[in-house]
């Protein structure tokens, strides 16, 4: 039996999850669901990253504990991952007891290797992306992501001989081309590399909240290096046996990320002695009606506002379906119209619901079982190329197929005069539905399951009622 472990990156929780945070999310979810379906044994885990400033900040203009505000938000997280339907097997915070223990004896093996040393660090800091930037990598003197000043740091810190690991992981990016994808984020890591690495700063001397190294109590573990081992502490790490899950197949993450999932996490590993994850994929970037999704433009959507409006499985097939996986692209909300009533309402509901009703009408629900002709054989690499895109047309193509099928058949018109051919057209039509459904499942799970009940029933009865209400496309 083949093991699946994959991963989202752990969210800050100085805000609550929008649109860009559950694409990752249920990315992973459908990717979950197919490795099941397939009868691997699959761990899916996600979880919020919270030793962060950022968190003691917002909690700050909370005005809350922060205990208090960290367990709230963390239940908001992950009540969100409930509503839209996601099936994580856990939820990792990194404020629990197993993380710190993990983290500490991570860190303690790196030290132990001779790859943590004491100096003094000077520099900018962002504490939006928590992590040093160089004057050349400034935009405006600015942070190139949040746009906002710099800190200037200087204190007595730890670092990590992060230069000491370029020729080791450049020699395992290049090797397997699955190590590092999309391609454009495979050539930006390499290059980066190529440059060549600089140790990094691991700890902070002027901060309380946070894991403590275990080494110096003094100060506290650099947030980065924390939540990137909550990959390790969701196999199981330190038991024996996390190598049961470990090395993680997959970790899903923005491309805003990759440097860190790409280039320190699999360095500290090395350090370690543990091996790095296998694949690291990246998605792009959502944008909202053509601008950047940000709290202080509070263009921020929620998910939870999507699925009230138009279920969850059709989020899942907007997100998974407009753009390539990788690829940046835009949430607009005419788009979601459009494809919800073209796709779902008209090529898979209408599908559903005229076969259905039609053998419920002449055939008395009853049908004979045949083999389907249809093949989706692609499907299998498309999910391993984490392309949903390419695996939910093939899936549509065969939708319309079906539906050609009747405009030129007319069952309407057999139910007259030829009830054999009928039959024959509709029993074929049904398998072909389930063999599909069968594919569709992972990507929309609360619509195949109803279709499947409809079409494995004794006796096949219309649902009654469309599975996706068309929406008013002028709105
Ligand atoms: N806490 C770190 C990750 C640590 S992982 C060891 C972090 N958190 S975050 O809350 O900022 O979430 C970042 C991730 O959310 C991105 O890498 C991406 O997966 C997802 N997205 C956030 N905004 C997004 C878009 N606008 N579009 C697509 N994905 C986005 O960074």
């Amino acid at each position: 039996m083949n093991k699946f472990y994959v991963t989202t990156p752990i969210y800050y929780i100085n805000d609550k999850p929008h649109i860009g945070h559950a694409y990752t999310t249920i990315a992973a979810d459908v990717l979950a669901r197919y490795h099941r379906q397939k009868g691997d044994k699959v761990r899916f885990l996600t979880g919020t990253d919270e030793n962060s400033r950022k968190t003691v900040e917002a909690a700050k203009e909370a005005g809350k504990e922060i205990k208090q505000y960290t367990d709230e938000m963390a239940k908001q997280w992950q009540e969100t991952w409930d509503a839209l339907g996601l099936t994580y097997d856990r939820f990792i915070r990194t404020t629990e007891p197993d993380h710190v223990k993990a983290v500490q004896d991570i860190i303690q093996r790196i030290y132990d290797a001779g790859d943590i040393y004491k100096g003094v660090y000077e520099g900018l800091y962002c504490f939006r992306c928590e992590q040093f930037y160089k004057e050349d990598e400034l935009v405006e003197g600015k942070c190139p992501i949040h746009k906002v000043k710099l800190e200037h740091i200087k204190e007595d810190n730890y670092f990590f001989k992060l230069s000491k690991y370029g020729d080791e992981l450049l020699k395992r990016i290049k090797d397997d081309p699955d190590v590092i994808r999309p391609q454009a984020r495979h050539n930006e890591v390499v290059a980066f590399i190529e440059r060549g690495l600089e140790d990094i700063s691991v700890s902070r001397a002027s901060q309380e909240w946070g894991i403590r190294l275990p080494f110096d109590q003094s100060q506290v573990i650099y947030v980065w290096f924390d939540a990137l081992i909550n990959y390790v502490t969701g196999s199981g790490y330190p038991d024996k046996d996390y190598t049961e899950w470990w090395p993680a197949d997959l970790h899903l993450v923005g491309k805003d990320i990759i440097k860190f999932h790409c280039i320190i996490w699999p360095a500290m590993l090395l350090s370690a002695g543990i091996e790095p994850a296998k694949s690291v994929f990246a998605n792009g970037f959502f944008t909202v009606d053509g601008e950047k999704i940000s709290k202080s433009s509070g263009n921020a959507i929620d998910p939870i506002a999507i699925r009230d409006e138009y279920g969850n499985d059709a989020l899942r097939y907007y997100l998974l379906s407009e753009i390539p996986y990788g690829n940046d692209g835009d949430f607009s909300h005419e788009r979601l119209a459009i494809r919800y009533d073209t796709n779902l309402a008209n090529n898979l509901g209408n599908l559903v619901q005229r076969i259905s009703t039609l053998i419920e009408r002449n055939l008395d629900g009853e049908i004979d079982q045949v083999k389907s002709r249809v093949k989706l054989d692609q499907i299998e690499k498309a999910i391993h190329d984490v392309a949903f895109h390419t695996a939910l047309s093939a899936i549509w193509a065969e939708l319309s197929k079906l539906n050609e099928e009747i405009e030129q058949q007319k069952p309407w018109e057999l139910a007259k005069n030829d009830s054999e051919k009928l039959k024959v057209f509709l029993s074929q039509q049904a398998a072909d539905i389930l063999e599909i459904n069968r594919e569709l499942k992972p990507f929309l799970p609360e619509t195949a399951e109803k279709i499947q009940a409809i079409f494995s029933a004794e006796k096949i009865e219309s649902p009654g009622h469309t599975l996706f209400p068309r929406k008013d496309l002028a709105k």
